[in-house]
């Protein structure tokens, strides 16, 4: 069974389709890229699956159980975290803070708040950021926002983490770092990931599968390699005939 089953999703905001009858499968440890021009209804699908918005048709299961109706604070506790593409950390929070914020509300398995700090100390030294516990968010670069938008996300214990555009704006060699985050994250806590990136050179090298979305439709899906040869792709996300 997949971990994650969309079947016919689609949303609608008044007479805009953002997304338009979107069904595909995530399996369980597997990495899957999204990709589209802006406006193709990416952080949408996310919005969807995370229960920030209702579909305004069609199904999304978690482990064949449907998450329709749940709120984003349930989908979360069901498993599913994710990312926010304009960084949405608590500013007057301390980086620990944050962290602790996520672990105690979004997890069902922290019990206490002495557990919540263990748990997020090691999270936090996982991705390098101890020596930023206890700066406050609004004092970080935004690279470093990026990177607590991941930590955050982790914290609450997930087994899928939707991460949204979280190497927009980074340098190439934060873009690199990012990457490894990701990958040892990927390895190390057995994590599910859909990624929405422009990055392509991440998407490329981190995705088992890609899909690809244009004006909310889902026009391909596929290995990196087959995404890359395909023309109808080249034709509308790169503005070209293959
Ligand atoms: N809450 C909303 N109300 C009305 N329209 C919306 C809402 N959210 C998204 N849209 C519209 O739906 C379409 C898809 O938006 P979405 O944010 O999903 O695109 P995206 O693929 O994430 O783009 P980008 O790469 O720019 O982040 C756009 O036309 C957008 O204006
Ligand atoms: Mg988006």
């Amino acid at each position: 069974m997949s971990l994650i089953q969309l079947e016919g999703v689609s949303k609608n905001f008044g007479g805009l389709r953002a997304l338009a009858e979107i069904s595909m499968t995530v399996d369980e440890g597997k990495i899957l890229g999204i990709m589209g021009a802006n406006g193709a209804g990416k952080t949408t699908l996310f919005n969807v699956i995370a229960g920030y918005l209702p579909p305004t048709t069609g199904n999304v299961l978690l482990e064949g159980k449907s998450l329709l109706g749940l709120r984003p604070d349930q989908v979360c506790r069901r498993g599913i975290a994710r990312t926010f593409q304009i960084v949405k950390p608590f500013q007057n929070l301390t980086v620990m803070e944050n962290l602790l914020t996520a672990a105690m509300f979004g997890s069902v398995l922290i019990r206490n708040r002495q557990q919540a700090v263990a748990h997020c100390q090691t999270v936090l030294k996982d991705l390098g950021m101890l020596g930023l516990a206890d700066t406050p968010a609004h004092a970080l670069t935004l690279s470093k926002q990026k990177k607590l938008e991941l930590a955050r996300a982790i914290s609450t214990g997930c087994k899928v983490v939707m991460l949204d555009e979280v190497m927009a704006g980074l340098t190439p060699p934060e873009v690199s770092e990012m990457l490894g985050i990701i990958r040892e994250q990927h390895h190390s806590r057995k994590l599910t990931i859909l990624i929405i990136e422009h990055v392509m050179r991440a998407l490329m090298q981190l995705s088992d599968r890609i899909v690809v979305l244009h004006h909310g439709e889902r026009i391909a899906m596929g290995t990196p390699q087959e995404i890359a040869d395909n023309p109808r792709v080249h034709e509308v996300y790169f503005g070209e005939q293959k």
